[in-house]
């Protein structure tokens, strides 16, 4: 077996990856094969908690007109939709899950507890934060670089709807150039729209690696944990 090159990560995903093709909602095929793939990492023994995002239904820029703060708060309510998803799929497939959420709902799910997040990964338990930072104005990779730097994670696995980082939006461009290897600076620097500057320069400070790679391909997540180089590695 493939032995992982880390101990503790931050995977995110982001709500678009959950919906495949769909484009928007949760697509239970995708869901599922996503979730097959965390499980393979997680049976090489290495402790998983999940940021997920909300773009699949909502997402805090998408509110043309509206309240910023309102249109946050909705966008948080979209990550606990699928922070459940992923915590049924995974449970029916029989790994013990937390769900954890940074504005507290309790009937629902657990508020987040750094200490509480930490044991339950120690307990080999997959802890899936849910709310982003809990405060508007902040993305949900500002929340993967956050809970990254408080529960000491080595990495972050960054799953986007792009296999990497590129000098320009591949989706428009097909010129567009894909970097292998960047620096938090550089992706400060160049203005390049893989995350947002908040997250790249709290992982920047706290010296926290993050590697961007698509998530089309689910069987990615095992690469990457395996140290196979696909995607961008920002270091
Ligand atoms: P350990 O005590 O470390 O073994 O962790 P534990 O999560 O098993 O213990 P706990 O008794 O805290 O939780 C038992 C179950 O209740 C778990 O499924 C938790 O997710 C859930 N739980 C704990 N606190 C809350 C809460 O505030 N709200 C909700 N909805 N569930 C909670």
């Amino acid at each position: 077996m493939p032995q992982p090159r880390y101990k503790r990560v931050v995977l995110k995903i982001s709500g678009e990856a959950l919906a495949g093709d769909d484009k928007t909602g949760i697509n239970a095929e995708v869901l599922s094969k996503i979730t097959d793939s965390i499980i393979k990492v997680y049976e090489m023994g290495v402790e998983i908690a999940i940021v997920v995002g909300g773009g699949n239904f909502w997402r805090g820029r998408s509110g043309k007109g509206m309240d910023r703060t309102t249109a946050d708060h909705m966008g948080m309510l979209a990550t606990v939709i699928n922070a459940l998803a992923l915590q049924d799929s995974l449970e029916s497939k029989g790994v013990p899950t937390r769900v954890q959420t940074a504005i507290e709902m309790k009937q629902i799910a657990e508020p987040y507890i750094r200490r509480k997040a930490v044991r339950h990964l120690e307990k080999q338990r997959i802890v899936i934060f849910a709310c982003g930072t809990g405060n508007p104005f902040f993305s949900t990779d500002t929340a993967a670089a956050l809970r990254a730097a408080e529960i000491d994670a080595e990495v972050i696995l960054l799953a986007k709807n792009v296999d990497g980082a590129y000098d320009s939006d591949p989706h428009i461009n097909p010129e567009a150039r894909k970097f292998d290897k960047l620096s938090h600076f550089e992706v400060l620097s160049k203005r390049l729209g893989v995350m947002d500057s908040t997250a790249a320069s709290l992982c920047m400070d706290n010296n926290i690696p993050i590697i961007l790679f698509g998530l089309d391909e689910p069987e990615n997540i095992v690469k990457v944990i395996t140290g196979e180089d696909i995607g961008t590695i920002i270091k």
